[in-house]
This record gives C-alpha cells, structure tokens and sequence, in this order.
C-alpha cells in the first residue's frame, strides 16, 4: 500500500515512516529540513520531498507528484506541527500566525488534496490534535486553538468524504519527548512536574504515539472516521490526585 507522511523528521513522524517500511508499503516522506529528511529517506529506502507542510500549493503539487509516483495513495499522516507555552497576552501575531500556520494550515492542506490522490476505493487521513486541545491548560492559548481547529477539521472532513470513502481521524497526545518538547522534559523540574499532570505516572514516548497511528493505518481498522484519539497518559480526561 502507499502511504504519504509529512512533518517525516519528528520523533512520530519517523517512527510511523519507519514502521510502514517495515510492513513492506511504499512510503514518501515529506518534511523541511532537506538533510535530515535526505538522511532518513535513504536509511529506509523512501522517496521523499523537501517542502514547508503550512504552503497549501506546494502541499498539493508535492502530493499529486507522490501519487504519479507511487500510485493511488491509502492513507496520509500529518505528523508536523508545534508547541508554543505562553499566555496569550504574551504571544506575538508572529507566534500565533506560526502556531495555527504549523498546526491547523497544515493539516488542512493535506485534507484538502486527499480526494485528488487517494485511490478509488478511499483511504485514511490521520491528524494530529493535542490533549491542550480537549482541557483548560494555562498559557496554550494559540496551541489550544490550532489543534481544537484540527479536531473540527477532521470532524467535518469525514462527513464530507464519507462517500468517498476517505476517512478522517485524529490523535491527541499529552506531553510527549520529542524535539519540540525538549525544553520541558531535559529539565528535572519541569519535567517531574509535567509528568505529575499525567495520571498514569510518565511522559509520553513517541512510541506510544507511533503505536497507535500504524494501528489507525491497517485497513482491516477501517470502522473509524471522525474520532480523535487520546494518546495521553490520562491528561485530558483523568485527574488522579
Ligand atoms: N510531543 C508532544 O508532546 C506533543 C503533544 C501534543 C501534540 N503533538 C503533536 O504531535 C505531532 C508530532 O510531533 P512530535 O512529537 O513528533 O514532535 P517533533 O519531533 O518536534 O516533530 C514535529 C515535526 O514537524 C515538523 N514541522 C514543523 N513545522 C513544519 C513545516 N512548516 N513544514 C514541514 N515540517 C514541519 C518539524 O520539522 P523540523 O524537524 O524541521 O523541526 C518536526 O520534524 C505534531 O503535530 C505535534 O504538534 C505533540
């Protein structure tokens, strides 16, 4: 089967590519830092496209490329995206415009070219909200958004491609050790304090997110559309003390 993954440098992003090799799909990679993603594509034998995941065009022609490729495409993952902590009286229009460009264009750019290069017979899209998202967190006020926007992305997406059969589902993680978290889990104190709005007592691995998106991509999975998953260790809906 084919698949295509974009924000395919990050710590889930390159897992999931990983494990698609492994399971013998065809896989494109897709992300913006042209050397990482070059050494990554050739460790797993991928194609891959250097591009920025929020340029809706660029997305599009990228995709369409992919499936001249490849062939029809089964199933898509956007695995870019970003984190900002900050109240919102802090945030700058430049970190909102990034944040919500990151998070919310770029999802919407992949949903948007889906029923141009998906095969016939349909596929999936997985998206990426965040437990932020679904709870009252303090300072992820431009976070929240963008990734509530996904969630709402999805939901209507499903409905709306139903009849093609393309369907649309979303993972909502809780703080998990990639990059764009070092700065809160390579410190004790932040960490341990992280940690401690997790009922079930640890940070995430993006293993435990990878995990459950190769599941989401299996087509014997395929009675699911417009669910948002959360991968969370319990942050969203579980207060433990
Ligand atoms: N980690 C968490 O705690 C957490 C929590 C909630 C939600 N999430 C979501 O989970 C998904 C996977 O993130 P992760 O944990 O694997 O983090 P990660 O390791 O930091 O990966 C994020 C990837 O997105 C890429 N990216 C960002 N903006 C891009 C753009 N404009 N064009 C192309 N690529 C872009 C980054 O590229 P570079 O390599 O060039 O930086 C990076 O490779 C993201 O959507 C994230 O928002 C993560």
């Amino acid at each position: 089967m084919n698949y295509l993954v974009f924000g395919a440098n990050g710590a889930v992003g390159s897992l999931v590519g990983r494990e698609l090799v492994s399971a013998d799909h065809q896989v494109f990679l897709f992300g913006r830092n042209g050397e990482e993603l070059s050494e990554l594509a050739t460790s797993l034998g991928c194609r891959f496209s250097v591009l920025d995941a929020c340029d809706i065009s660029a997305v599009g022609d990228a995709m369409v490329a992919a499936r001249s490729e490849l062939g029809p495409i089964d199933g898509i993952v956007n695995c870019a995206g970003s984190v900002l902590i900050k109240p919102a009286h802090l945030t700058t229009a430049d970190e909102w415009h990034y944040t919500i460009a990151t998070n919310l264009t770029s999802s919407f750019a992949v949903t948007k070219f889906a029923p141009e290069v998906m095969a016939e017979d349909g596929g999936i899209v997985v998206l990426f909200s965040s437990a932020a998202a679904e709870v009252g967190l303090p300072n992820h006020e431009a976070i929240a958004a963008a990734k509530a926007g996904v969630t709402g992305l999805a939901r209507s997406a499903s409905a709306t491609y139903a009849s093609r059969k393309i369907r649309f589902n979303v993972v909502a993680p809780g703080l998990v050790k990639s990059k764009m978290t070092e700065p809160i889990w390579s410190r004790e104190r932040s960490a341990s304090y992280s940690q401690k709005m997790h009922a079930v007592d640890r940070l995430g691995e993006p293993q435990d997110i990878a995990s459950l998106v190769s599941w989401l991509l299996r087509p014997e999975n395929d009675w699911i559309t417009g669910a948002v998953f959360n991968v969370d260790g319990g942050l969203a809906r579980v207060r433990s003390r």
